[in-house]
């Protein structure tokens, strides 16, 4: 709670205005780059969101290290889910010397590098850069035990670029898939943004006019929610809930992915129907059933971040871009059930510019 409330700054909402214009900067950038033709969007969508929070949140410019940090993500991103395993046969399987292993201590020691060497550029030039780092950085423990180590600002980083990134880059990845399937969607997606924004980029104030955009990635991360199982530990006594007793210590799991497509609370599930997002069931529908940033004390800090960055980049794409499934597609895209949901294959779409 204490980290929380050291980091909320960085997540105000005039902050998340700020980063807007961040946002759009490198979403213009990367998509004005390629080119007609097939091309895997996935690696891209990784590109742009570890950009957006490297520059956000620790005032770097992550192209450089980004195709280390994407490695070492990788390599963390192993089957089954963590949730399943308990967290001290993670730590022993960590130091063994095998496979998948020696990828995730490279990953490791790679990641390592790039943190401690941010920090100690900012330790050699101390003071406030208004970012999440300085907020870390200059932190006094209230209990007069002074700031962070340099181990506990780098193990903040580590969770926030780790959390903040993949995450979105694979929502964003999914919904381009699902735009491609469905060309319809994506022309009025597009109409949107050329009203809104003409020729410029996106800024804070267009975010609610871009409503369109915000539906249809709503409604991909209902479909294929990034973080699409959350693993919890019960107390120390058991207790019972709807006639259920839950024993002690027990694991219990809410699965987005299983509950999104619950038809209890969405009329026919399985398709991908942006504007439900709109019309049906609001305000009746229960709370969880749509939690793609979780719920409760651990909810996600960065939501408001990751709708802008899901927003800007799509109507930036649709505005610019038509994107088509490549010639024989499956009908569904491979996906892997790791720690996050990701694509198994890439996300290979056939690119025409506008
Ligand atoms: C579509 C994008 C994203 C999704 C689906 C997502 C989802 C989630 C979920 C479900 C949790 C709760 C985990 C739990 O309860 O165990 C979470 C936590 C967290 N997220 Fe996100 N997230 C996204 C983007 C971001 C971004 C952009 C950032 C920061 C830049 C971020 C930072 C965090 C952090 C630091 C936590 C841990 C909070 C805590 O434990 O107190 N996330 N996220």
């Amino acid at each position: 709670m204490r980290q929380r409330r050291l980091a909320a700054p960085a997540f105000h909402r005039q902050r998340i205005a700020a980063y807007g214009e961040v946002i759009a900067q490198f979403a213009a950038e990367i998509t004005g780059r390629w080119q007609a033709g097939t091309m895997d969007v996935h690696p891209q969508m990784l590109l742009v969101a570890l950009r957006i929070v490297g520059k956000c949140l620790f005032n770097i410019d992550a192209e450089a290290e980004a195709r280390a940090i994407a490695t070492a993500v990788s390599a963390f991103m192993i089957t089954p889910p963590p949730g399943y395993i308990p967290q001290a046969l993670i730590e022993q399987l960590q130091k063994l010397s095998f496979g998948p292993m020696l990828k995730v201590q490279k990953g490791i020691a790679d990641l390592d590098a790039i943190l401690y060497g941010m920090i100690a550029e900012r330790r050699r030039a101390p003071g406030d850069r208004g970012d999440l780092l300085s907020m870390l950085m200059e932190s006094e423990d209230t209990d007069g035990t002074g700031g962070m180590s340099d181990k506990q600002v780098r193990d903040e980083c580590l969770t926030v670029m780790l959390a903040g990134h993949e995450t979105t880059a694979n929502a964003l990845s999914f919904t381009l898939w699902m735009l491609a399937k469905h060309p319809e969607i994506q022309e009025r997606v597009q109409e949107e943004a050329v009203r809104v924004l003409g020729a410029r980029r996106p800024a804070a104030d267009d975010y609610p006019k871009l409503r369109l955009a915000y539906m249809v990635f709503a409604e991909a991360m209902r479909l294929y929610p990034t973080v699409w199982v959350l693993g919890r530990s019960a107390g120390p006594e058991p207790y019972q809930v709807r006639g259920f007793t839950i024993p002690a210590g027990a694991m219990l799991l809410a699965p987005q992915i299983v509950v999104h497509r619950d038809a209890r609370f969405w009329k026919d599930p399985e398709e991908f129907r942006p504007e439900r997002f709109e019309e049906e069931g609001k305000g009746t529908r229960p709370k969880f059933a749509y939690f793609p940033f979780g719920g409760g004390s651990r909810q996600c800090i960065g939501e408001a971040l990751a709708w802008m960055e899901g927003v800007f980049v799509l109507a930036t794409i649709a505005r610019d871009w038509r994107l088509k499934p490549v010639p024989g597609a499956p009908e569904e895209l491979p996906m892997t059930p790791s720690v996050n949901l990701r694509p198994k294959r890439g996300v290979p779409l056939v690119l025409e510019r506008r």
